[in-house]
């Protein structure tokens, strides 16, 4: 979806050499092949990798790039005895990532460095993967951090009302209470359904129906971390411009996962972490704030906006009107980057996470994880019926790489708090895979849901969701 600077053809070509392989990994870095490993990745120069991003192309499973994903496998540390598919939580920086943090980390200390910096040539690389502009970006400390800044940073008054679901995460359920209980902010939830059974419009109708002369804000996850549905972003973000609502998205999971350009959302604010499926150093976030008008995604005026965590804000005179042009008046993300003293070394990990994905490719990243994600759907369907799933599967607008369904034979066992927290743990315990699971109202049911939820990675593989389905089959079966 991001539509910047493609590349066209960077797929590896099919029966690719070893050799023609590693050239193709580090293409555009200047990246040195060598090691046993077969990639070196460290060599290479993260702040010119230019982004390739591809037009869409395959998902699973392709015999092909086996070879490709495996060399990508090897960029990470994560322990072998254990399969990791709760990405959705924490990622795992790459093994790059590390070394730029340790050396950083030690220049800092052995020169006693400080960082009184907006941390432009950083901002400037991640808004490049992003598809938006650097005045627009800001590197927070993670999705609750940008969320938090989001909507304090809004000028909503006692009766204004945020329209949101009732499948929210406590990042933005926090900020949001605080607007209640502190200015007399009302805050309104959609109920939304779950599974395989809506489309787009859908949703997008669910939301419109629940607008209000009071709404001011739509404020919505995508995906939500409950399902893994992908609420459809720009649909909704047309929705809130139609309507002269500010949109939110808290986009925890989008960085690292979707290839999606934020301008071309079309909303107003998306804070994501760039700890999860972008893996860079715990404590880092994406922080998006339009910045300007862009006539063609987002034509309304800028939402009145304070920085309210800043030390770079003028102390007198203030700042000019939010622009009305397609220019932007001031930079707002410089406001909200530089506070105080910041971490080197955090920032240089994100700049260097950010150059490994540029460098595989945004697009390719999320053909493979969605593309796996969908082929353990299919599995599930396959064994548990289409029912126990919690994600969409078949509109392609609501799908992304989180999988969320009821393993239980028994289907109201997925009801039962404790034989849901039995599954996660003898599925880490017994079979060597973590994941994770989660609780949230289903419409029609008296007490909440327990499914579990899996991450597919660009770590794993085909084979790592047919070990994945044979486990919790297996379990499914002792649980039963
Ligand atoms: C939808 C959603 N929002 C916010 C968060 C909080 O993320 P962070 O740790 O980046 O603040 C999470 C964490 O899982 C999430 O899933």
């Amino acid at each position: 979806m991001n539509t910047k600077a493609p590349v066209p053809g960077d797929m590896p070509p099919k029966g690719l050499s070893r050799r023609g392989l590693l050239q193709f990994m580090g293409a555009g870095a200047g990246a040195a092949v060598a090691g046993a490993a077969g990639l070196n990745f460290a060599a290479a120069s993260p702040v010119t990798a230019a982004p390739l991003t591809v037009a869409g192309s395959s998902s699973l499973p392709h015999a092909n790039d086996a070879n490709f994903w495996r060399q990508v496998e090897k960029l990470f540390t994560l322990d072998k005895k254990v399969l990791f598919m709760n990405v959705g939580t924490v990622g795992s920086p790459p093994r790059e990532v590390l070394d730029a943090l340790d050396k950083t980390n030690r220049e800092v200390a052995r020169d006693a460095l400080s960082a009184y910096s907006d941390f432009a040539d950083v901002r400037a690389v991640a808004a490049r993967g992003y598809g938006c502009d650097v005045d627009e970006l800001v590197i927070s400390h993670n999705t609750s951090d940008g969320m938090s800044k989001i909507i304090a940073g809004l000028n909503l008054r006692a009766g204004d009302e945020i329209l949101t679901t009732n499948h929210e995460h406590g990042g933005g359920l926090v900020p949001m209470a605080l607007a209640r209980d502190r200015h007399g902010v009302v805050i309104r939830k959609v109920a939304l359904p779950v599974g395989n059974d809506q489309r787009a419009e859908d949703y997008v109708e669910l939301f419109r129906r629940a607008i209000t002369a009071r709404t001011k804000v739509l404020l919505f996850s995508a995906p939500t971390y409950k399902t893994g549905t992908m609420l459809p972003i720009q649909m909704l973000a047309k929705l809130a411009q139609e309507h002269g609502l500010i949109s939110v998205v808290d986009g925890a999971h989008i960085p690292g996962m979707m290839n999606y350009s934020f301008h071309e959302l079309g909303v107003d604010f998306l804070a994501g972490s760039a700890a999860k499926w972008q893996c860079g150093p715990g404590g880092t976030g994406v922080l998006y704030i339009r910045n300007k008008v862009l006539s063609q995604y987002n034509p309304n005026p800028l939402p009145e906006f304070w920085p309210v965590v800043s030390s770079s804000y003028p102390q007198e005179g203030g700042v000019p009107p939010r622009s009305s042009t397609d220019t932007a008046s001031y930079n707002i993300g410089t406001y909200l980057q530089s506070v105080g003293n910041g971490s080197i070394a955090l920032n240089e990990g994100v700049r260097t996470v950010c150059g490994v994905w540029d460098r595989i490719g945004r697009q390719r990243i999320e053909d493979h994880v969605v593309g796996l994600s969908s082929y353990l759907k299919d599995l599930v369907v396959e064994r548990w019926g289409v029912g126990s799933l919690y994600s969409p599967k078949d509109d392609p607008r609501l799908v992304c790489a989180l999988t969320s369904f009821n393993p239980f034979r028994n289907r109201t066992d997925v009801l039962n708090a404790e034989k849901s927290a039995e599954f996660v743990a003898r599925m880490r315990d017994e079979y060597g895979i973590t994941i994770r699971n989660s609780d949230f109202p289903v419409i029609g049911s008296a007490q909440p849901h327990r499914p579990v939820r899996i991450s597919t990675h660009l770590f794993h593989q085909s084979k790592d969701v047919d070990r994945l389905v044979d486990a919790a089959w297996k379990l499914s079966g002792k649980m039963a």
